[in-house]
């Protein structure tokens, strides 16, 4: 028995020395302590000894048991400590790392384009009305004079929901909102998105921003709206810009021109043969604009022979380009961050 019992508390202690975690610990403290551990099934044999040989077998089971069981209880001790020190390492924080940046969005450069011209306009007095994205055919076209006739009216040209309604081809039915209410004189700009059926180029998106202006008052002349479009070219492209009206046709206009920038992209004076801004012209086109047609004012109930007026039709899409010297329209609305993040 007593050879049995030093091997005990050999195999024990050499297990202990291997022991990796608090569990081994408990593990080993079952199998030779526990209910039917090792020693414990050897002190239970005790009984069947003679008197003298158990007294001194007891006496020697109860230091084993006392060794094994201290043993056992600064093993247990020490791998606690290490296990919490290594859980403390691994949720360490690193209080010297920089932070996670969060990434800011920014407004896109068609709107924040859109807020500086309207800073413009509201510091000469414009009020700054929304038109409607979806327009009825009657304010688009009938109302701006634009007969049944026109190509602009075509199927293959412009978005039509039905019969009636459509998405607005231009920012121009605004003008008809505007002058219906009846207010006069009238000092408005109205921003926004409009449709067409057009095949992508350098110049040209299905949708794109306009922003419409319209002035009536009494005496308003060719010569007043000449000084307003310079005012606009300056505040954008600065006094260098060289601008050109150009005669043109609009059915709600009359006379109708087109404003041209020298092209941003060349040069006015010399362009290039191979330049796809001005198609070697020299002249970039930003936006059709005129005198209101005395019919207009009449079909809104405004007499032409005392009121007269302007409008144009910012090409929002183009001069926002322009003025980032970017000669194509497509990324605007593509939602691409690595264009959009530039601005
Ligand atoms: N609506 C015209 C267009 O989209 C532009 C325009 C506006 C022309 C106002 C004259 C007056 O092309």
């Amino acid at each position: 028995m007593l050879d049995q019992l030093t091997a005990i508390q050999t195999n024990t202690q050499a297990a202990i020395e291997l022991a990796k975690n608090p569990q081994d610990i408990e593990n080993l403290r079952i199998k030779t302590l526990g209910k039917k551990g090792e020693l414990t099934l050897l002190l239970k044999n005790l009984g069947s000894l003679q008197p003298e040989e158990r007294k001194e077998m007891g006496k020697k089971a109860n230091e084993v048991r006392d060794v094994i069981t201290s043993s056992l209880e600064s093993a247990r001790t020490n791998l606690e400590a290490i296990a919490q020190e290594q859980a403390l390492i691994a949720e360490a924080v690193d209080i010297t790392l920089p932070g996670r940046s969060k990434t800011l969005g920014h407004i896109h450069p068609i709107t924040s384009f859109m807020w500086r011209l309207e800073d413009l306009f509201i510091s000469l007095g414009f009020d700054v009305v929304e038109g409607n994205f979806i327009e009825t055919v009657y304010n688009n076209f009938d109302a701006l004079n634009t007969p049944q006739s026109h190509s602009s009216r075509d199927e293959s040209d412009t978005f039509y929901i039905d019969e009636t309604h459509l998405l607005r081809c231009h920012t121009s039915p605004a003008q008809v909102h505007i002058m219906e209410t009846g207010k006069l004189p009238i000092r408005v700009i109205s921003p926004g998105l409009c449709a067409r059926y057009d095949d992508i180029d350098a110049t040209h998106t299905p949708a794109f921003h306009q922003m419409e202006g319209l002035v009536i008052d009494k005496g308003i002349n060719f010569g007043d709206f000449k000084g307003m479009m310079e005012i606009i070219v300056r505040y954008v492209f600065g006094p260098e810009a060289k601008t050109r009206l150009r005669p043109s046709h609009f059915p709600f206009t009359e006379p109708s021109v087109e404003l041209d920038i020298s092209c941003y992209a060349c040069n006015v004076d010399k362009p290039r043969a191979d330049c796809s801004v001005c198609k070697a012209s020299g002249w970039v086109e930003l936006w059709g604009c005129g005198m209101v047609h005395p019919k207009v004012l009449e079909m809104s109930g405004i007499d032409p022979t005392v009121y007269s007026g302007y409008a144009f039709g910012l090409g929002i899409t183009r001069m926002t380009s322009a003025q980032f010297g970017i000669p194509v329209l497509k990324p605007y609305y593509e939602n691409d961050m690595q264009f959009l993040g530039q601005f």
